[in-house]
């Protein structure tokens, strides 16, 4: 019988990506997303190449709807052993100074609050069977900071010491929990965030060690490695598919 992975924000970009990699790695995948279609369209692409992937509508933000999901597919699946934490909005780059308490808010909703919410929903059950490994989709940015993002660098940061929380408190019952910490990837966010304007992708590939930015392949990959056996050592960590970026404008 499959494994059961489940990834937040799986229908679109990395989360797209990570869904399929890791279907094709033999998971079965519950495809989560606020937007149904694209929850269905990456769940049919997972089929329609011979994988298994259910598609879930699911608003992270609502977190009463959030915790029943969570506990209706773990009652169903009886064990969700690998989670996904990728659901996130990036908003406009913005100064500090000019970060609204709304924008703010909404920011730690999707990133913090709803995983939170969810992983405590998902957690009994990997107790129970002693087994289980969380990945959280942070980002660079929380690592080294970064310039007019301030609100989302704090929700990642807050996502990625969440994750060191919960490899202290879930490492006994045998539950692995990791961040990944991508650079500038091309995906329909951050080709909304940028206009579509190439220069931007190739100006700041020039700048970084590699040449190249990572992909979301590059993501998926790394995700698929923490949740797979080969990992297994692995918690509390976080690795950073960004080809050597580290600066912060
Ligand atoms: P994307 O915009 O292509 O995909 C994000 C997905 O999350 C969308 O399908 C969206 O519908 C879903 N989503 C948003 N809010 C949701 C909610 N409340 N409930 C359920 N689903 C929700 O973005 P991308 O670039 O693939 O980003 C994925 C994750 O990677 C995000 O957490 C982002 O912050 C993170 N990341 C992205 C980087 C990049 O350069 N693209 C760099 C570092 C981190």
């Amino acid at each position: 019988m499959a494994r059961i992975a489940l990834v937040t924000g799986a229908g679109s970009g990395i989360g797209e990506a990570t869904a399929r990699t890791l279907a094709a790695a033999g998971w079965h995948v519950v495809v989560c997303d606020r937007n149904a279609d694209g929850a269905e369209k990456t769940a049919a692409a997972i089929r329609g190449s011979g994988g298994s992937a259910e598609a879930v509508e699911l608003d992270i933000t609502n977190i009463p709807a959030t915790q029943a999901a969570a506990r209706e597919l773990s009652a169903r699946h009886r064990l969700i052993e690998a989670v996904v934490a990728n659901a996130g909005i990036s908003g406009d780059g913005v100064a500090f100074e000019a970060v609204t308490e709304q924008a703010y808010d909404a920011m730690m909703a999707v990133n913090v609050k709803g995983h939170f919410f969810l992983l405590q929903a998902l957690v009994p059950a990997m107790k129970q069977t002693g087994r289980g490994s969380i990945v959280v989709m942070s980002s660079m940015f929380a690592l080294i900071g970064h310039t007019s993002m301030a609100h989302y660098t704090a929700a990642k940061g807050g996502l990625l010491a969440l994750s060191k929380a919960l490899a202290a408190e879930l490492g006994p019952a045998g539950i692995r929990v990791n961040a990944v910490a991508p650079g500038l990837i091309r995906t329909p966010m951050t080709e909304k965030n940028t206009g579509g304007d190439e220069a931007v992708f190739v100006q700041r590939a020039a700048r970084i060690p590699l040449r190249r930015l990572a992909t979301m392949q590059d993501v998926a990959d790394t995700v698929a490695y923490l949740v797979s056996p080969a990992s297994a050592a692995i918690t509390g960590q976080t690795l950073s598919p960004s080809g050597g970026e580290a600066f912060t404008d």
